[in-house]
This record gives C-alpha cells, sequence and structure tokens, in this order.
C-alpha cells in the first residue's frame, strides 16, 4: 500500500503522462500567483495583504527558515500516523481550515465550498464570524464534520450571546475568541484602494441573519460617517446592490435601504475595544463548549488564558494583518508551549505553506496547525475542488516530509528534529 504521500504524487505524475498539469499548482509561490491573477484587484489585496510595510507577513515566513529540519535515516518509517486527537474527536490530520471573513471574493460558493472540502477530507472547518453565509448554512455544507466557530466579541454582549447560542444549536464544538482584532490593522493594500468589503454588505452573513441583530437599536453617534451609495459610485453600488440581490435569494428579502441601515449598524457594534480578561470569565458562563483563544503571542498570556480556565490557544498573529513590525507567530510558539506545559492543546497559524512547516510546528510544540491563505487561494482557482487540492497536497507534503525526516507519526514530531542542527532550536 503506498503511502498517502507517495500516493498523491504518483497520480500527479500520471495525470502528466496523459498531458494534464495540476490546476491548482503545488509549489506556494506559483500558487498564490495563480490566485492572484485570478482574483480581482481589490480581492486580491485583501486577502494577501497585510498590515503597515507587511514586515510581520515576511518575518512569519522567515522564522521558518530558522528552525532546519535535521534528518534522521534507517528508521522503518513504512507506516505513518498523520492523526491527532482534539477535544474528544480523532482527526486524520494534523490541520484545520482556519477562520477567513469574507470567502465570497474568492468564489460565489465561498465557505459552503471550503467547509465541504475540509469535510470531504475528514478536517475540521472553523468558521468565521465574518463568514460569506450564515453559520447555519456553514454547518450544514460540514455535515458530520468537525467544525468550530470563531467570534469576534461584538459591543453588544446579547449580539455575542446569541451567537454562541446559534453555534451551540448547530453542532459547533468549539468557539475560537479571536483576540488581534478589537480594531482592524493599519492595511494600505486596502486602504489605498479604498475597500473594505463590509461596506458594500460582504462579509456579515452571521450578523443579518441574526434575529437580536436585526431587533439591535443603535444610537446615530455611535454609528460613524457613512455614504449612502449613490449612482456616482458605479462600480460599489453595484457590488452592494450584488450583496442585497444575493442575500434577498439566499434568506430573507431585504431591500437596498434595509441592507444600508445594517451596515451602518454592523459597522457601530463590530468591534471591541475594551475587553479585559475579566471578560472571559463571563464567557465561560456563557458556553458550555470549549473555548479557544486565538491570537496569544506572549507565555504571560498564555498562563494568564489557563487562569481563566480556557481549553485551548491558538499562536498566531494573524497572518501579519494586525500589527507591521511584530515577532514572528512560529518564534513565539515554543515560549507558548513551554507555559502552557501540555495542560491544553496550543494550535499554530500564521505562515504555514508547506507539509515541512507543519512538521516544524509541530516539532515546535503546536498539535495542529491552521490553515489560511493558501486554502483561499485554492478556493478562487478551482472552488471546493480548489481547496479539496490545497489539503490534499499538503497532507501529501506532510506525510513525505514526515518519513523522510524518519518519523512514523505526528506524535513523535518535538524539538529533536531540529537536533544536530547548530540553530538556535537544536
Ligand atoms: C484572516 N484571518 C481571520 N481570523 C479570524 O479569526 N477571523 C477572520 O474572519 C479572519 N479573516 C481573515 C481574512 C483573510 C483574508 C486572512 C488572510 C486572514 C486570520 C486567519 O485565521 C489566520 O490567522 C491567518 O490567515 C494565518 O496567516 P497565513 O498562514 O494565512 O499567512
Amino acid at each position: 500500500m503506498p503511502s498517502l504521500g507517495r500516493h498523491r504524487q504518483t497520480k500527479i505524475y500520471a495525470d502528466g503522462l496523459l498531458g494534464r498539469r495540476p490546476a491548482v499548482p503545488t509549489a506556494p509561490a506559483a500558487l498564490e500567483a495563480a490566485a492572484k491573477k485570478k482574483l480581482d484587484a481589490s480581492s486580491a489585496a485583501y486577502f494577501l495583504g497585510g498590515a503597515g510595510a507587511e514586515r510581520t507577513m515576511a518575518e512569519n515566513r522567515a522564522a521558518f527558515d530558522r528552525y532546519p529540519i535535521v534528518q534522521r535515516m534507517l528508521r522503518n518509517v513504512s507506516s505513518r500516523d498523520l492523526s491527532i486527537e482534539l477535544f474528544g474527536r480523532t482527526l486524520p490530520l494534523p490541520f484545520l481550515l482556519g477562520p477567513i471573513g469574507v470567502l465570497e471574493m474568492a468564489h460565489r460558493e465561498a465557505d459552503l465550498a471550503a467547509a465541504r472540502a475540509a469535510s470531504a477530507a475528514g478536517i475540521g472547518f472553523v468558521t468565521s464570524n465574518q463568514a460569506s453565509y450564515p453559520m447555519e448554512a456553514v454547518a450544514d455544507a460540514v455535515g458530520s464534520g468537525p467544525r468550530w466557530f470563531q467570534l469576534y466579541w461584538s459591543a453588544r454582549d446579547e449580539l455575542v450571546e446569541s451567537f454562541l447560542d446559534r453555534a451551540e444549536r448547530y453542532g459547533y464544538e468549539a468557539i475560537v475568541v479571536t483576540l488581534d482584532t478589537t480594531e482592524l490593522g493599519w492595511r494600505c493594500r486596502d486602504l489605498d484602494l479604498g475597500y473594505l468589503p463590509f461596506l458594500r454588505g460582504r462579509g456579515i452573513a452571521n450578523y443579518l441573519s441574526d434575529p437580536v441583530f436585526q431587533r439591535l437599536s443603535v444610537a446615530d453617534e455611535e454609528i460613524g460617517p457613512l455614504p449612502r451609495p449613490r449612482l456616482g459610485a458605479v462600480a460599489s453600488l453595484a457590488e452592494f446592490l450584488g450583496s442585497q440581490r444575493k442575500w434577498s435569494r439566499a434568506a430573507a428579502p431585504m431591500g437596498p435601504k434595509k441592507l444600508a441601515d445594517s451596515i451602518r449598524r454592523f459597522l457601530a457594534i463590530y468591534s471591541r475595544t475594551d475587553l479585559s480578561w475579566d471578560k472571559l470569565a463571563a464567557l465561560r458562563e456563557k458556553t458550555r463548549l470549549p473555548i479557544v483563544l486565538k491570537g496569544i503571542l506572549h507565555p504571560d498570556d498564555a498562563r494568564r488564558a489557563l487562569d481563566c480556565g480556557v481549553d485551548g490557544l491558538v499562536v498566531s498573529n494573524h497572518g501579519g494583518r494586525q500589527v507591521d513590525g511584530a515577532a514572528a507567530a512560529l518564534d513565539q510558539l515554543p515560549l507558548v508551549a513551554d507555559a502552557v506545559e501540555s495542560r491544553v492543546p496550543v494550535l499554530f497559524d500564521s505562515g504555514i505553506r508547506t507539509g515541512a512547516d507543519i512538521v516544524k510546528a509541530l516539532g515546535l510544540g503546536a498539535t495542529a496547525v491552521l490553515i489560511g491563505r493558501p486554502y483561499i487561494c485554492g478556493l478562487a482557482l478551482a472552488g471546493e475542488a480548489g481547496v479539496r487540492a490545497v489539503i490534499d497536497n499538503l497532507a501529501a507534503d506532510l506525510d513525505l516530509t514526515l518519513g523522510l525526516s524518519g518519523r512514523r507519526s505526528v506524535g513523535e514530531l518535538d524539538r529533536s528534529i531540529f537536533a544536530g542542527s547548530p540553530s538556535k532550536a537544536a
């Protein structure tokens, strides 16, 4: 029985004999370049950009070079196990699709396509708070597969409660609370195009479909300045009306005025800068689901999170979209893992592009990783099949890298994978 990695490899080479090349490139740079070509300028900026001069994005990638794998030989790696245990589930692969907002800018089936691909591969799907379809529709697309809901803590507690309640009712198995986006970072690519998808009715499906949101009254002074769409701005008006039509087809009819009012209400309540540790206790009481904090980078914050009784952490700097000139998430991972001492799962994202990256993150203490931009690119190129190709390629690359490094299972990965090199990790 060929290994998972060899099976995938052989299929791609066999297709090559028939004159077919992969529609979704396997090389990370080629994947991103192909997606960039397919996307319009605003979507490419939104998906591929980061904060400020994008130094954090670059640093996230550069950090992987600081941890060279040193392969071991003659260890009989003929059978390999990539599975992990996470919150009571056995998952076939040590990665999930992370939360990504506004996927409709990559493909019209957006979260639904990505969720189906994850579910078919048996891996977890994290539905974004800023999804393009309501979390109930995404849950249906996932079917019986593992799904988590990612929460942005709104300025209105009653809305948070409603989101939690909906997530519980629709079979979500964990709540990922993203802490690093109390406001949007200074994202120059988006700013220079004057483009924020939410203002055009995109990526706010969970709000529009929420009964509490629909009833929220927001004082005029809470609503920032926002012109109503008008004829002069043809492109943005068309996009706005497209959102309105899409929404009306998918759920309850909503006229342009109601959508415009909803967008203004969303802007007033979506971000929250007054969050502090004491609020976590309240969240703990509001849900019976495991709580996973996303965006932890400092070991003291990790210890504090454990004191608050959270069930998991994600070491992440949001793919460099929030703070420019920040530490690479990967460099923070071993510090956080040491602070946590295996008491809860530590997940990781920000820069994962290859199987070797996953090996390194697991070696530095991650239980699993979240995939971000690579799966957006797959979605942009070929919808559900494109996401599936990205998952399968990562799995194959991981499997081969693991075996070729002299390890049989992801459970064996620890810092010894770097031992024997002169790097700081050894
Ligand atoms: C994100 N990320 C994100 N995170 C989150 O908690 N909720 C969200 O809605 C989004 N939306 C989002 C949109 C886009 C376009 C990107 C690129 C990222 C962050 C995401 O979950 C993850 O932390 C990063 O994608 C990891 O970085 P890489 O590996 O994609 O570079």
